[in-house]
């Protein structure tokens, strides 16, 4: 699996692989995302309330179409997990948009917060590195907020059994994320 820049160094990753990783994990975030509210509209999609998740929904596709565009520019290989988040996303997306639209509002907020950090750390490590991902990163990590706000003013808090839902939804997404940074 590892690349051969990957051999080069022990310890620390060189830069460019280290900047490989981040664009993989992202990508692949992207895509989990894209599919969780396409779940969340499979179900949810003809209710009269569907336009804030809708909304979603495009950004994250526009999210995905520019980590596609950078992945392609860059020559990163693509996560080899694919089949998994196109799977993975779905089923969370459906799942919680069947306990009821307030839990799917749950989910977006626990996706979203642990992108925020997860974007906010990659921002921090760039520093003045590769300022064409920073500013992507910047840029995409002011929505995943806003997506964050729209389902604390959707409802989230009030979704049965809200804290262990969301706590459960960061640790699938915190293990996701370390996933998708390597394989
Ligand atoms: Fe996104
Ligand atoms: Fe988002």
């Amino acid at each position: 699996m590892s690349e051969p820049m990957e051999r080069d160094l022990p310890g620390d990753l060189p830069r460019g692989e280290s900047i490989h990783r981040m664009i993989r994990v992202d990508h692949a975030g992207e895509y989990g995302a894209r599919r969780i509210y396409e779940g969340q509209l499979a179900v949810l999609g003809r209710r009269r309330d569907a336009d804030p998740i809708r909304h979603m929904a495009a950004q994250e596709q526009r999210h995905l179409e520019a980590f596609d565009k950078l992945i392609g520019e860059r020559r990163v290989r693509p996560t080899a997990l694919h089949p998994l988040w196109h799977v993975a996303g779905y089923a969370l997306g459906a799942a919680t948009a069947l306990l009821g639209r307030e839990a799917a509002m749950a989910c977006t907020v626990a996706v979203e917060e642990m992108i925020d950090e997860h974007y906010a750390k990659q921002a921090a490590r760039l520093g003045a590195d590769d300022p064409e991902l920073k500013t992507m990163i910047e840029a995409f990590r002011a929505e995943e907020i806003e997506h964050r706000d729209i389902g604390l003013a959707e409802g989230a808090e009030r979704a049965p059994a809200y804290s262990l839902l969301r706590d459960a939804i960061k640790t699938g997404s915190r293990v996701a994320i370390w996933l998708a940074e390597r394989i």
